[in-house]
């Protein structure tokens, strides 16, 4: 995709991070009379769609909510669908990495996944480390659990007279700029347990789009609405 086919660079919109809440997946399958799992199938192919739109913008870090800490409480069969369809994902992520540059980093605890998952989600971390465009998977994510896990690490560390620039570097997201906006599809206005600290002073898109469903020209959309924002960051 050449530049020209993005409507906005993330340079003319000022865009280094962009987070997504993909939501919506269950009620696409159900409209279609499909199990849910399918609505995942479909997502999964509509996140690697946004993500190739999004380098193609040239954005430096995006943030896709995956599977929360919460999520682990749907019925077994879901969770499972949804493992498998990671699992499969990460078998054949690596040469897609390198034909568009893109980084993965893993949010999350990654002690809870298979060891033979774990060791490709490292794997795909180390290869990929040296790409330009990071892309973070927040998977078995929490925004808390991520706070708790940050200043855990810390007191472990005997720091004391914690700053926001030490808990700021102790998070997943240490390696990504300032997150700029988060977009949620499925037309709930919530975050959700996610990137809780790092929001503060994101802003915020809220669109009824159910997530298999969302384009690129929804992503211009957003950013669109974004670009017309006045951030103060708490100044006038
Ligand atoms: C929320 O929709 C979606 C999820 C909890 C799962 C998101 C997973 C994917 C998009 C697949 C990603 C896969 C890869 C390979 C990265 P929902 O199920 O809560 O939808 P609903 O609100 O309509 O029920």
């Amino acid at each position: 995709m050449a530049k020209k086919e993005v409507k906005f660079t993330a340079e003319e919109a000022n865009i280094k991070h962009i987070g997504f809440i993909m939501d919506g997946n269950g009620r696409w399958a159900k409209k279609r009379a499909m199990p849910r799992e399918y609505g995942h199938k479909f997502g999964a192919d509509v996140f690697e769609k946004i993500m190739d739109y999004c380098c193609h913008m040239g954005i430096a870090a995006q943030t896709f909510y995956v599977f929360s800490t919460e999520n682990w409480k749907r019925p077994k069969k879901e969770v499972d669908s949804i493992m498998r369809l990671l699992d499969n994902y990460l078998d054949d992520c690596e040469r897609r990495l390198k034909k568009n540059d893109v980084r993965f980093i893993f949010l999350g605890d990654k002690s809870v996944f298979p060891e033979s998952m774990r060791k490709k989600m490292i794997d795909i971390e180390n290869n990929s480390a040296s790409y330009k465009y990071i892309v973070n998977l927040a998977l078995n994510y929490g925004g808390r659990d991520e706070i708790v896990m940050a200043v855990n690490k810390l007191a472990a560390e005997g720091k004391t007279n914690l700053t926001e620039q030490d808990i700021s570097s102790a998070l997943y997201t240490n390696e990504s700029p300032e997150l700029d906006l988060i977009v949620r599809t499925g037309g709930d206005m919530r975050i959700s347990n996610f990137l809780l600290w790092q929001s503060a002073y994101a802003e915020l898109y809220f669109t009824d789009v159910l997530w298999p469903d969302f384009k690129p020209s929804d992503v211009d959309a957003a950013v669109e609405n974004y670009m017309n924002r006045k951030r103060r960051f708490g100044g006038v």
